[in-house]
């Protein structure tokens, strides 16, 4: 069942290059991203003046790259929200305004009790789900599938990385609709999201020197990542993984914010990831690297192939390929994701299924 691999998490995180291809393959036509399913023309697209993603989790997380990639690239104002705090705020939903909820299992409680909530106050709900004729896809208004197939291990891998690719195509149809990037534009990023998926196998192959390195930090109290913009939002996620399946304590910063709090838990040899994908934030980045260094913690970093300096600022450095600088998350997310399961796998902890997790969540 496990296809020789010796957890479903780990045979899960082989399968993305696929599913991340056949989340965009059926999307892409001549040249365009079409996405029927979607349910709104160009002139409906025009008219949304304001997106809200809700979700759980992991999702949560995909949903708050989401923000990031919708606002930048198609210049739409996006919130995000946490379907459980969403429902019983009574939200203000102004007209024009589209509702998404994100999910894997489409039976999340509060996601869903978040739908009807949306639909309630008159919202149009689209939901980006992966499994087939779940609660929430037969209640949303319009169902984007995320197509990753049956994810059997509880912490997710492919279904994220399949809903970060949902969102950057949806941000690329709306972008385009809108006159916020051109033809040209488009082009180079439908040919970028098409290197995605060997690119993420290029970097699953570099899983016995992650190995090696999670192996260090077996007995870690905390650990702690870093990053700003998009690279927060993949802070998180790459936190939730390891913690999720280790049981090792960690906290994810936007790099910004480190100086307010947390890096007072900084002490000798304290393990802090940093993520530094985006050229405009670089040099804050390193300075923040700099910060926990210089209060003993042990630097490692997630970056963009050619950016040499953080060899200064780090200890320990993995490079991603080139991509747009909107797709990163999907590359910084391999390492971080193997990094989490082998400091599991090294502590001898039950990775498919994590004590006082359950898949779906369907108690609210
Ligand atoms: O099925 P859903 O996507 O709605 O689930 C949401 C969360 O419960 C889920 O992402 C959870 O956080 C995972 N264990 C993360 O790996």
């Amino acid at each position: 069942e496990k296809g020789g691999y010796e957890h479903f998490m780990l045979k899960e995180m082989y399968e993305q290059p696929k599913a991340i291809a056949d989340t965009f393959s059926p999307r892409i036509k001549d040249g365009q991203i079409v996405i029927e399913e979607l349910g709104m023309n160009d002139e409906e697209i025009r008219a949304v003046s304001k997106i809200v993603i809700v979700a759980c989790g992991s999702a949560y997380h995909a949903g708050m790259t989401g923000k990031y990639v919708l606002e930048g690239m198609a210049r739409i104002p996006v919130e995000v929200d946490l379907a459980s705090e969403f429902r019983y705020r009574d939200p203000i939903l102004a007209e024009g305004t589209l509702v998404i909820v994100v999910s894997q299992s489409g039976e999340t409680a509060d996601s869903l009790a978040a739908l009807r909530e949306a639909k309630k106050k008159g919202c149009k709900v689209l939901g980006i789900v992966n499994v087939v004729g779940s609660s929430i896809a037969r209640e949303a208004d319009n169902v984007l599938y995320t197509w990753a197939g049956p994810e059997i291990a509880v912490a997710t891998t492919k279904a994220y990385s399949c809903q970060l690719t949902a969102l950057y195509l949806l941000a690329m149809r709306f972008a385009y609709a809108r006159g916020a990037i051109s033809e040209s534009e488009l082009a180079e990023m439908i040919e970028d999201l098409k290197k995605l998926p060997a690119q993420v196998e290029m970097l699953l192959s570099h899983k016995d020197r992650i190995q090696k390195f999670a192996n260090r930090y077996l007995a870690a109290r905390s650990i702690f990542f870093i990053g700003r913009g998009i690279d927060y939002a993949i802070s998180l996620e790459g936190s939730l993984k390891l913690k999720e399946v280790s049981y090792i304590h960690s906290e994810a910063y936007a790099a910004g914010e480190l100086k307010h709090g947390t890096i007072s838990l900084i002490e000798e040899g304290t393990l802090v990831t940093a993520v530094l994908t985006q050229e405009d934030l670089y040099k804050k980045m390193l300075s923040n690297m700099e910060e926990v260094k210089t209060r003993g913690a042990f630097v490692m970093a997630v970056t963009n192939e050619g950016n040499l300096d953080v060899e200064k600022a780090a200890d320990y450095v993995v490079y991603i390929p080139e991509t747009n600088r909107f797709f990163t998350n999907s590359l910084a997310i391999v390492p971080l994701q193997l990094f989490g399961y082998y400091v599991a796998v090294g502590r001898g902890c039950d990775v498919d299924k994590p004590r006082n997790l359950a898949k779906s969540v369907t108690v609210e």
